[in-house]
């Protein structure tokens, strides 16, 4: 990154997501102290906050207050937390190591595995309808919980984990495999970025339109990264085992289209992205910068 008043605000926002997160899950209930150890243990302290990052820098650069924006980013990483959870389990990718410590599922087992992920769901979606300033209207309640069911049902998130489970083994043409990447990864980054413009009253419009692309920009180029960073990237700075695509015979972009291109690749997402932020004049300053640090991050 090489920017310290950049590295600062990353590591400011960071603190804040973790402080956030430790609340929403301080659900007492001494029945289901394993489920909530889970839970807990999946989510704080750990993974770069990518998606919550954004809430915050799209809702500043339409003008919101932080505090009108805790719900939401926490609400998207605690959906993204059970996405790896859900995605390292046996039955998807068979993952054992997740943020540098053990899965999940190795930690605990697969049934309370499978729970800490569903309730991580359902949490995600009570903190967004009910969190923040009792002051947020009911449609902007409303509009960030729709955008967040939409981003992670068939037409996202889950839809796109369906065709990569489908996938394994074949090969996918180009067209195909950005469709995938599109659903699995960039349709739940794009609604971290309409979340934060929804949360600041910037549900329509030229800057609504413009940071959706963005987001959807952004979100492909963070697939394509993760793909390189699988084949090219280390245990120690990943927090996961490298090479487990090709040894389950993934369809992704090193292996459709090599290594090189697929760096080129995700750059032209993020130059596409960046372009999209003009509507947003200097106000799109930071999300460029997160856009540069999608495709160059190197964990
Ligand atoms: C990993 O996401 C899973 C994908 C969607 C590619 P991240 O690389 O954002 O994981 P954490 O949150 O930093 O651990
Ligand atoms: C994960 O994609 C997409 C999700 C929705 C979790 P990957 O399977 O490539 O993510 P990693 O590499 O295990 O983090
Ligand atoms: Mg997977
Ligand atoms: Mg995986
Ligand atoms: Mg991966």
């Amino acid at each position: 990154m090489n920017d310290p008043a950049f590295e600062a605000r990353i590591a400011s926002l960071r603190a804040r997501i973790e402080t956030v997160l430790d609340r929403a899950l301080a659900l007492p209930d001494s029945a289901t102290a394993q489920l909530r150890a889970a839970m807990r243990y999946s989510t704080l302290d750990g993974g770069k906050r990518l998606r919550p990052i954004l809430v915050y820098a799209s809702g500043a650069a339409c003008g919101a207050a932080p505090e009108l924006l805790d719900a939401p980013a926490a609400a998207v990483e605690m959906i993204h937390v059970y996405s790896l959870i859900h995605d390292d389990l046996p039955a998807m990718d068979d993952d054992d190591l997740r943020r540098g410590r053990a899965t999940c599922h190795r930690a605990f087992d697969e049934p309370t595995a499978l729970l800490a992920g569903d309730a991580l769901q359902a949490h995600a979606f009570e903190v967004l309808a009910t969190a923040g300033p009792a002051s947020m209207p009911a449609d902007v309640r409303l509009a960030l919980v729709r955008e967040l069911a939409a981003a992670i049902g068939t037409s996202g998130m889950a839809g796109g984990q369906a065709i990569d489970l489908e996938a394994v083994g074949r090969t996918l043409d180009l067209a195909s495999l950005e469709n995938m990447h599109r659903r699995k990864t960039g349709a739940l980054i794009r609604a971290s970025v309409l979340l934060g413009a929804i949360a600041a009253g910037v549900g329509s419009g030229a800057r609504h339109a413009a940071l959706a692309r963005y987001g959807a920009e952004i979100g492909l180029a963070f697939q394509i990264q993760d793909d390189v960073l699988d084949v090219e990237g280390s245990t120690a700075a990943l927090g996961k085992l490298p090479g487990a695509d090709a040894a389950r015979a993934k369809p992704t972009y090193p292996s459709l289209v090599g290594l090189e291109d697929a760096r080129r690749l995700a750059q032209a997402a993020r130059d596409r992205a960046i372009d999209a932020l003009a509507p947003l004049g200097s106000a799109g300053g930071e999300l460029a910068q997160l856009a540069r640090y999608v495709v160059s991050r190197e964990q």
